[in-house]
């Protein structure tokens, strides 16, 4: 029944389940771009977020690649943090007891490089309470496999993801990499696997380079590319592994307004995170809720009958099936 407020104005409803998880709306922050939450506390009401996803958390405490390790790009920032993090067990006492005190879901993003450091991560942090959610990030190499990236190989994706849900006391969302060929086989294999949601992208590997000294712009060489450069791309993954999956799809890239989220959900995400953004306008993920919230009241539609309604003009046409013009 559409709800309507005394005026008769239509009052959308943009709560979302993903995995059994509630969100009160559709708009999370993304890993690594928000630290573990409290350092954003003074700066936004974070009970208003409909998630914080928090930095990626290994089984052991990790330092992080030397410095320079961010470079701003034309469009977009590169990025090679290498993961830096206080480890599953000093977050679940040194950070954990703020993010419970939330009425925002927190979700965990897990990584490792091997499936038992994956495993083990999750061991440690199924012993937390108030996590709602794990996000596995499989963009790591494998160091048993030649440095082989999980995300890269469905067979090394299908076998963490299955470990991982095996371990896993929360859903798992499944954070898929960019960097292959076609998105939808990793998707697959995962959904295949046990993935409760997926979420996507990660950043883009790319790289800049200072002609003055012929040097790398930061000290990994190459990094990750986010922010708006990867939208477009972001978008059309999404539109490719919504036709391919039937669990719920998280879209992730270069989110900076409400417009921008509503591609990605009109594309098939039924929840969108904020990455870059944060950094240079820390209430972003506020503005883009209040924004899709807006949206919805002037198209008289919930958000859940948004998602994946994108019209494609002529049946068959579009970026699955037709070679690109240009
Ligand atoms: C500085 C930085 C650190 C990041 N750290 C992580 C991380 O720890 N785990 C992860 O899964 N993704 C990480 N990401 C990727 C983001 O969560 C997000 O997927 C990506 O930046 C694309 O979104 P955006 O264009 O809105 O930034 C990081 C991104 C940036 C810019």
């Amino acid at each position: 029944m559409p709800s309507t407020g005394s005026k008769g104005q239509f009052s959308p409803r943009i709560d979302v389940n993903i995995a059994g998880i509630h969100f009160e709306n559709p708009v999370l922050t993304a890993s690594g771009t928000f630290g573990y939450g409290q350092e954003f506390a003074h700066l936004i009401d974070l009970n208003q977020l409909g998630g914080i996803c928090v930095k990626g958390i290994s089984a052991d405490p990790m330092e992080g690649n030397p410095s320079p390790r961010i470079y701003e790009t034309e469009a977009g920032m590169l990025n090679a943090i290498g993961l830096q993090n206080v480890g599953a067990e000093r977050f679940l006492k040194e950070k954990l007891p703020f993010l419970r005190t939330l009425r925002t879901r927190c979700i965990v993003n897990v990584f490792g490089y091997s499936t038992e450091d994956y495993v083990r991560a999750i061991e440690i942090l199924n012993e937390g309470e108030g996590i709602h959610g794990y996000e596995l990030n499989i963009s790591c190499p494998n160091t048993r496999c030649g440095g082989m990236v999980y995300g890269n190989d469905p067979r090394l994706t299908a076998e963490v993801v299955a470990a991982s849900k095996k371990a896993s006391r929360y859903p798992l969302i499944v954070k898929l990499s960019p960097n292959v060929t076609d998105i939808t086989e990793l998707a697959c294999a995962s959904e295949a696997a046990g993935a409760d949601a997926l979420s996507l992208v990660n950043t883009f590997v790319g790289m800049a380079i200072d002609v003055e000294t012929c040097t790398p712009r930061i000290s990994n060489v190459t990094g990750g590319l986010s922010g708006p450069a990867i939208k477009p791309l972001a978008v059309r993954m999404v539109y490719q592994t919504y036709r391919a999956v039937k669990i719920p799809i998280i879209g992730i890239g270069g989110i900076a307004t409400a417009e921008d989220a509503l591609e990605f959900i009109i594309a098939g995400a039924r929840a969108v995170q904020i990455g870059t953004a944060n950094f240079y306008a820390p209430e972003t993920a506020l503005r883009v809720a209040d924004g899709i919230r807006d949206y919805c009241r002037r198209k008289r539609t919930h958000l859940t009958d948004l998602v994946g309604t994108l019209k494609v003009p002529h049946a068959g046409a579009g970026v699955l099936a037709a070679p690109h013009a240009g």
